[in-house]
């Protein structure tokens, strides 16, 4: 190998090393910390990456997204766009329960709306979070409320929306409160209503299912149960009272539910 090619290969190294060593700062070492630290609080599972303005201007950044979920986010959030366009959504509401980052807000409130929604909730638990998704959607004031809430304790009235959208919350929560966002998301909509789930999916491949096994193991440990134990169709059934669809993106590494409530 000439020094033109090393230097490259340790420069490319060096990157993806320093990105690496980056998100995990930011993610799962900072929860170490905490728990070392013994900080126990509502929202002490949320990463610095989803708190701290800085970091959230710093990250969210349509390609890095994209790629952080292999190039398949736009796939995922049109399947759950696609599905509130199918919906008459006129004099409804729709709510987001937590935040993501990219377009994914900006193009379901745009599709709600679409679709005649009247207003478009949005919750987190992270006032930051709702800051930075007010930015996103200057358009749209008047249509969107902003809410301080908990995913897995919502304090708003019980069925005050026809589609309840949760993309990529799941994994990032302790086990026991999996079952609970679910439970309250239902609770959050009307008997017919439709909550759409955006998650990580066990893949069918063995190459692709180690490279995800051991991103879980390094950076969201909390992930890997969705591919058993607390697999979200699971728990919609054991819960009942849903009709469940599940499409599958990328080998299985991905899914959109559709669950409509009876
Ligand atoms: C939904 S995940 C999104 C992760 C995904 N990697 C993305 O595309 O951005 C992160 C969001 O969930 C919010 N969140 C975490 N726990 C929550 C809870 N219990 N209730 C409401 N929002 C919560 C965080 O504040 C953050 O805005």
């Amino acid at each position: 190998m000439n020094t033109w090619m090393s230097n490259a290969a340790f420069g490319i190294f060096f990157v993806l090393a320093a990105t690496g060593l980056f998100f995990f700062v930011v993610t799962r070492g900072a929860l170490i910390v905490r728990g070392l630290a013994g900080a126990g609080h509502e929202s002490s599972h949320v990463y610095p990456i989803y708190s701290n303005m800085g970091l959230i201007k710093l990250v969210d950044y349509q390609p890095v997204i994209s790629a952080i979920l292999l190039f398949q986010y736009p796939r995922l959030v049109t399947k759950i766009v696609e599905g509130l366009k199918a919906t008459d959504l006129r004099n409804k509401k729709v709510l987001v329960t937590s935040c993501a980052f990219g377009n994914v807000i900006p193009r379901v409130v745009e599709a709600s709306l679409q679709s005649g929604a009247e207003k478009v909730l949005i919750a987190d638990i992270i006032r930051n979070e709702l800051i930075h998704a007010k930015s996103k959607l200057a358009h749209y004031s008047g249509k969107v409320q902003y809410i301080e809430d908990n995913a897995t304790a919502m304090k708003q009235e019980e069925g005050l929306a026809d589609a309840n959208v949760m993309f990529f919350l799941l994994h990032e929560l302790p086990h026991h409160l999996k079952a609970k966002a679910l439970s309250e998301a239902g609770r959050m909509l009307k008997s017919g209503g439709k909550l759409y789930l955006g998650e990580f999916h066990k893949p069918e491949p063995w190459l692709l299912r180690i490279l995800s096994w051991t991103y879980f193991k390094v950076f969201e440990p909390l992930g890997l149960a969705l591919w058993d134990s607390h697999d979200p169709v699971l728990l919609l059934q054991e819960m009942g009272g849903w009709s469940v669809e599940r499409s599958t993106y990328f080998f299985g590494n991905f899914q959109v539910i559709t669950a409509t409530k009876h």
